[in-house]
């Protein structure tokens, strides 16, 4: 970024591509982190005179236009976040993309319609991806530069992430750069003990970054919906809780294989019903009956990760503790999410739910060294895997 702004940018055409994948009760946004991250590298490039054209996605729509996706909530917050109106554009590379492109003055903003409303963005086939990232880039038009700071979705090879860069000069955002700095401190040698919390839903979609992070970490706090696949393969009854019975075999190796460097929950609390009114008890993991089912991580178990977690010197936390959603199961999350907050140790908060989880339960943000945008994108980095959308740039740059 601080290579084009120097190179100059008045008077030209910046297509950004952000991350601006927003939860939505609704039209109402619940969560408007992504979109405050996005700010700084849209105001800078607006600031410096350039005409800015935002590319982003919300949700996973079926390459079609649907109503529920589109971005117009979310171009109304980055208006009234920048103080001058946002318009959006009614498609993606289309009549009214082009018009509006073409109509920006120095200094101004637009946003693209959603661009997964096209199936190229998409697509599995690369030659698709790339005749998209033509169209994009040929509505920023000549002289045009790429910056791609979206780093929730670098982790992605779609056509605004990766074959456009390709299609224009192409610079990392400083969004994209500061997160990278951040979690490359996580890869390189952090400071020990070095403790990842794990929450979510499925053991399923975390298993890749466990076996990762295991022979790295000093303590892995398991948490969360997931935590239920290892109580079952330590031979407890779950009840109704969520459970990946083809994961069980998995899980009791990860148990083996972690010895004391894995701590699970002690108590849950247990519901009669997935539902914000449900009865509840707070059981041992040994006494979940049947009919009811963990929907968050108990007390003695907040005491107990606190615990590990006040000696760490590092810290990263993927994954709510339970259903936070709900105020009779948030208070797992929270209380997890306080100890790291009032741990002096280096904290990453790393995902798409437990930084929204932050927000939504009014933690103090500044208690985390660092909250990242990137759900998915932080766990690839720290599997070690390549992202697409960052070593196409570095390609461009050698
Ligand atoms: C995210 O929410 O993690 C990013 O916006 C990427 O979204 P995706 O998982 O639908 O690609």
């Amino acid at each position: 970024l601080e290579d084009l702004l120097g190179a100059g940018v008045k008077g030209r055409h910046v297509l950004v591509r952000s991350d601006l994948n927003v939860p939505l009760d609704g039209q109402t946004i619940t969560d408007d982190g992504r979109v405050r991250a996005a700010l700084p590298t849209i105001r800078r490039l607006a600031e410096a005179g350039a005409k800015v054209l935002v590319t982003a996605h919300l949700g996973r729509p079926k390459g079609e236009p649907e109503p529920k996706y589109s971005l117009a909530p979310v171009a109304a917050r980055l208006g009234e976040l920048l103080g001058s109106p946002v318009e959006l554009a009614g498609d993606v590379v289309g009549e009214h993309a082009k018009a509006l492109a073409g109509s920006l003055a120095a200094g101004q903003v637009a946003l693209l319609e959603n661009v997964r409303f096209d199936p190229r963005e998409t697509s599995k086939d690369a030659a698709e991806r790339a005749e998209l990232a033509g169209e994009l880039a040929a509505l920023a038009g000549e002289g045009a530069a790429f910056v791609s700071d979206g780093f929730g979705v670098v982790h992605r090879k779609q056509a605004s992430v990766y074959e456009v860069a390709r299609e224009l000069p192409a610079y990392a955002g400083g969004l994209v750069l500061a997160e990278l700095e951040v979690l490359g401190r996580l890869t390189g040698e952090p400071a020990r003990p070095y403790a990842v919390v794990l929450g979510g839903s499925k053991v399923s979609d975390k298993l890749a970054v466990i076996e990762a992070l295991l022979p790295k970490v000093d303590k892995l706090l398991v948490g969360g919906g997931m935590c239920f696949t290892f109580l079952a393969a330590k031979g407890y009854g779950v009840g109704g809780s969520l459970l990946e019975a083809e994961m069980v075999d998995t899980c009791e190796r990860l148990i083996a294989d972690a010895g004391d460097k894995l701590v699970l929950p002690v108590d849950v609390i247990a519901a009669d019903a997935f539902a914000a009114d449900a009865n509840t008890r707070t059981v041992p993991v040994d006494a979940i009956e049947e009919g009811w089912m963990g929907l968050d991580i108990g007390p003695d178990s907040v005491r107990a990760f606190a615990g590990a977690l006040s000696e760490a010197a590092t810290v990263f936390w993927n994954g709510p503790m339970g259903v936070f959603e709900m105020a009779l199961f948030a208070e797992g999350t929270r209380g997890v999410a306080e100890a790291i907050a009032d741990s002096p140790a280096f904290s990453v908060v790393g995902g798409g739910d437990s930084a929204a989880a932050v927000r939504v339960l009014g933690l103090p943000e500044d208690g985390f060294s660092h909250i990242s945008t990137g759900g998915g994108a932080s766990l690839e980095y720290l599997e070690g895997k390549e992202l697409p959308g960052v070593s196409v740039l570095q390609q461009g740059s050698e």
